[in-house]
């Protein structure tokens, strides 16, 4: 064996991987508190937060513990703040959505009382948490949802959730039109500054599984006729043409990890920023392989919400926001 042999290559890449101080030198993509949106739920009744049992770390907050979570969000300089209501009761019609005292509009409120502008704060503007069939608008007389009948409540609901003091709002039903219909309810109430962002690319996905729980789901059945087909690339930027022209402030990719490429698509193709949502299960999926001993599980955090960023996404949905940004801000000295 002759071991000083050398060759002559013009390019060796591994030098700038040689020590840590390099390879963060030469990092093109950095993941900051600011890029990151905690979503979190709210469930009317509950005097102490309720762990989920699909999403270990993950709970449904009481009013005062959702206070306490939107304090540490300010506290580490986290972006957003996206708040889902679960409601003790529900209707055909979902009415407690429109109920300025509905569990969401009281969270919503509580919040802006605790951090004032302090953190983007946002509400989830859909109707799937608050009808008793579970699905995301109004059905018709043959059971299927009700696009236009769904929008002029989404408008109703938008002024509630503009009302009780929500930054932005962040319609998830995959109606058509429901960006331009309640741009149109929010300007027509005074409110011209509540922003909007739309969940343009959202999927029907498996990898919701958990979020069911997390909401109480009633839904039996699926959002097929809805959300987008997993099988279609270009309808995406179909969406995000009339999401634009209908007045999206931000536009979204939902979920992130199965959908990358989608996500790298519409960063290169939007004017408006451009958010992603790591959804429950994929967050299931990291804590079950960690829990296993599988996988690094902070190893594994900080890849997935990289690699989110990295496809194109400016800010990130992640139940992992606050925790990844207090090691970020760790590592950071700040
Ligand atoms: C529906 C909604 C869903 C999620 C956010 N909003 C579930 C669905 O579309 O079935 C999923 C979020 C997650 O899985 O983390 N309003």
């Amino acid at each position: 064996m002759n071991d000083d042999v050398s060759y002559d290559l013009v390019s060796r890449p591994r030098r700038l991987r040689s020590t840590p101080a390099m390879r963060r030198f030469v990092a093109e993509t950095r993941v900051d508190p600011s890029d990151l949106i905690l979503p979190v739920f709210v469930r009317e009744g509950l005097s102490e937060p309720q762990p989920l049992s699909s999403m270990p770390g993950v709970v449904q907050h009481s009013m005062d513990s959702l206070r306490r979570a939107a304090a540490e969000a300010v506290e580490l300089g986290l972006g957003g703040f996206m708040i889902f209501g679960v409601p003790e009761t529900r209707d055909a019609e979902g009415s407690a959505a429109l109920d300025p005292d509905g569990i969401l509009n009281r969270g919503i409120r509580a919040v802006r009382e605790e951090v004032g502008d302090g953190v983007v704060v946002m509400a989830d503007l859909c109707l799937d948490e608050f009808t008793d069939h579970g699905h995301c608008g109004v059905l018709d007389a043959r059971g299927r949802v009700d696009n236009d009948r769904t929008l002029e409540i989404y408008g109703r609901m938008a002024v509630a959730q503009a009302e009780a003091g929500a930054h932005m709002l962040g319609p998830s039903g995959m109606m058509d039109g429901q960006v331009g219909v309640i741009r149109a309810a929010l300007d027509a109430a005074g409110h011209e500054d509540v922003s909007i962002l739309a969940y343009t690319a959202k999927y029907s996905s498996a990898f919701y599984g958990p979020f069911r729980e997390a909401v109480d789901s009633t839904l039996t059945g699926d959002r097929k006729t809805y959300q987008m087909d997993p099988a279609n690339r270009r309808e995406a930027l179909l969406e995000l043409q009339t999401d634009l022209a209908e007045g999206a402030d931000m536009v979204m990719v939902k979920p992130a990890m199965s959908y990358l490429d989608i996500l790298r698509e519409i960063a290169d193709a939007s004017p408006v920023p451009v958010s992603a949502y790591q959804i429950s299960g994929e967050y299931a999926m990291i804590e079950a392989a960690s829990a296993n001993g599988w996988i690094d599980r902070e190893a594994a955090i900080r890849e997935s919400v990289l690699s989110i960023k990295r496809a194109g996404a400016d800010s990130i949905l992640t139940y992992y926001a606050t925790e990844l940004a207090g090691w970020l801000r760790r590592e950071n000295g700040r």
